[in-house]
């Protein structure tokens, strides 16, 4: 069966350059992409899902071929749910590698009928993540050229908040 639409999954805890270079491109293939932000109860993200959520949105500007969605639980549950069997991810370097084949072939064993779709991201973003711009930004560094204004506004609000908590 030929697939419309795939499934972009992650933390996305925030979304970076990176990220929306992988959605321009996933948007090349696929006339159709939902964004599953995973819940995630074991990472213990900065940002809520809501807030994850909402700087998705803006910066993919309501563009109508998006969906944006969360998720709690086995990634291959909400695929089956969504009725999606189109995965894609993006593969930075080497090291990203050994995790990506891992679960992908794990998820096979548990969904026989789910594909991953691995993509580079433009050669610039290969160094990016969302944790080291997490890190610059809440130690008040320079982020504006690894993610959507938004997300520079947020982290500098949440490194404030944070210093406001230590004080106290
Ligand atoms: O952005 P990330 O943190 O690299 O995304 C990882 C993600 C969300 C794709 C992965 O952790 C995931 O699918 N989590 C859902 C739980 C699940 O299905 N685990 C089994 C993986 S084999």
């Amino acid at each position: 069966m030929r697939e419309t639409k795939a499934i972009y999954p992650g933390s996305f805890d925030p979304i970076t350059n990176g990220h929306l270079d992988l959605i321009n491109r996933s948007l090349e293939i696929f006339k159709k992409l939902t964004i599953a932000i995973v819940v995630n109860p074991h990472k213990k993200p900065l940002f809520s899902v809501e807030e994850r959520m909402d700087m998705i949105k803006r910066a993919v500007r309501s563009d109508k071929r998006i969906v944006i969605k969360s998720f709690d639980g086995l990634l291959v549950d909400f695929a089956k749910r969504e009725k999606g069997t189109t995965i894609v991810r993006g593969l930075r370097a080497i090291s990203d590698f050994e995790y990506e084949f891992q679960m992908a072939l794990m998820n096979r064993k548990l969904y026989k009928d789910l594909h991953f779709v691995y993509m580079m991201p433009s050669e610039k973003y290969t160094y990016l993540s969302s944790s080291m711009t997490k890190e610059i930004g809440l130690l008040g560094g320079d982020i504006r050229q690894f993610a959507p204004s938004l997300v520079v506004k947020k982290l500098a609000e949440k490194a404030r908040e944070l210093g406001r908590q230590k004080r106290k």
